[in-house]
């Protein structure tokens, strides 16, 4: 099975600088809007196992823009997921792309075992 683009929401419904969770395929994805560019990733906060990362803080962190966990406060890379302070564990991370005022979200095929 391979991966599928979702249409998630209108891009209006997205606040600059701030995240907004959106469920697809039943699974939370925060999605952000930072300076006009779009990202997404998961919503699952590894390291308290809580689904906040939506609600954390964006910024630019070395170069890099940034979320940062609400619960204790770790970076990560919102390009990549990758966490700034530990880069063995990060947060899952969608292409996304805006087509016609609507988000899409390339979410990964889920494989079915017998
Ligand atoms: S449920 Fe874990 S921080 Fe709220």
């Amino acid at each position: 099975m391979s991966n599928v683009w979702k249409k998630v929401c209108s891009v209006h419904e997205i606040r600059d600088g701030l995240g907004a969770c959106a469920l697809v395929d039943n699974r939370q994805v925060a999605l952000f809007l930072v300076n006009g560019q779009m990202f997404a990733v998961s919503n699952l906060d590894p390291f308290s196992g809580c689904n906040v990362i939506s609600r954390g803080i964006t910024g630019d962190l070395e170069g890099r823009i940034v979320v940062a966990s609400p619960v204790y406060k770790q970076h990560f890379d919102l390009e990549t997921g990758i966490c700034l302070e530990d880069e063995s564990v990060c947060l899952e991370s969608y292409p996304v792309e805006v087509v016609d005022g609507r988000v899409m979200v390339m979410m990964p095929a889920i494989d079915w075992v017998a």
